[in-house]
């Protein structure tokens, strides 16, 4: 259902690769919003995964742009203001990739070219983003950006590995930033911190199923999935959160709170 909450209002959606992505989920409500998007995501993404049917069905150019790299990021903003007839009014970053959890490289006995590599992509490129956004004056007032994040962040979960401390600095990155852009420009700058959900880069973190699983009964409305998270999403992009800026915002059922729960006890005799 459409309550036009982003009409007129035009984004760029980063890190849609296929149905189960997070990112194609918001893109797809954005739309059904009202809002006109670009979509972008690396070019090895591009032909990996199936964001081209996602451009189709929602008549969204796609924009290639490796998020670490300034050039790539200075023609993706350039040209989404010029397909989209004008400046923006929200960014969402869904980026995270990390080469020692890929490579099954352990927490303790880690490779330190991998690790800056993880946390140029996930993390430093969120930075990268919005520093563009500014030199390029691409967002207008009030305009809100977003980044996805874990809470692993604040606390320990040990298979998550190096991503734990990329997500730390993403998060640092966007309280930092929002007080810049937020005094500079009244741009708002938050993330939201999802429940585990079932895609690529979810599913890559060894034992992620019971995790899930462990996660849901931990949470006393279950697991957040993607398209709660997009509705989030949505409502942070709209003019209903104007005053929401520098904050890590938990969407993930009450997971966040909980110390223990009967759920996961076994029955007393
Ligand atoms: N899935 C979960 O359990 C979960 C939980 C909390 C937060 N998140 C976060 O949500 C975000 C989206 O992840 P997802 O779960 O939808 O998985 P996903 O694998 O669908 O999305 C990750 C995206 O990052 C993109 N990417 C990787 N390297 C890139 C680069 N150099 N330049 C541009 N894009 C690049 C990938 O192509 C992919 O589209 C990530 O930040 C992730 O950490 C995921």
């Amino acid at each position: 259902m459409s309550n036009n909450l982003l009409a007129g209002k035009r984004g760029i959606i980063f890190g849609a690769l296929d149905e189960q992505s997070i990112a194609w989920k918001v893109a797809e409500k954005c739309v059904e919003q009202g809002a006109k998007i670009t979509l972008t995501n690396a070019p090895v993404a591009l032909r990996f995964g199936t964001i081209n049917e996602l451009g189709k069905k929602l008549n969204a150019e796609i924009i290639p742009a490796d998020a670490t790299s300034e050039e790539d990021l200075e023609n993706l903003i350039t040209k989404s203001m010029e397909i989209l007839g004008g400046k923006l009014d929200f960014v969402l970053h869904s980026i995270g990739m990390s080469v020692n959890v890929r490579k099954k490289r352990a927490y303790t006995n880690i490779k330190y070219d991998w690790m800056q590599k993880t946390f140029d992509i996930s993390a430093i490129s969120f930075h990268k983003v919005m520093q563009k956004c500014m030199e390029l004056d691409a967002v207008n007032d009030w305009g809100s950006i977003m980044a996805l994040t874990y809470i692993a962040a604040q606390r320990t979960f040990p298979d998550y590995n190096e991503m734990a401390e990329s997500k730390a600095l993403l998060e640092s990155f966007a309280r930092s930033f929002g007080y810049h852009y937020g005094a500079a420009k009244k741009v708002r700058v938050n993330t939201i911190s999802q429940s585990p959900t079932w895609t690529t880069a979810g599913s890559g973190v060894k034992g992620f199923k019971e995790f899930f699983d462990y996660a849901d009964k931990m949470s006393p409305l279950g697991n957040a999935p993607a398209e709660a998270c997009a509705d989030y999403c949505v409502t942070m992009f709209s003019d209903l959160t104007k005053y929401v800026t520098m904050q890590n915002l938990y969407h993930d059922g009450g997971f966040s709170n909980m110390g223990m729960s009967p759920a996961l006890l076994p029955d007393p005799e």
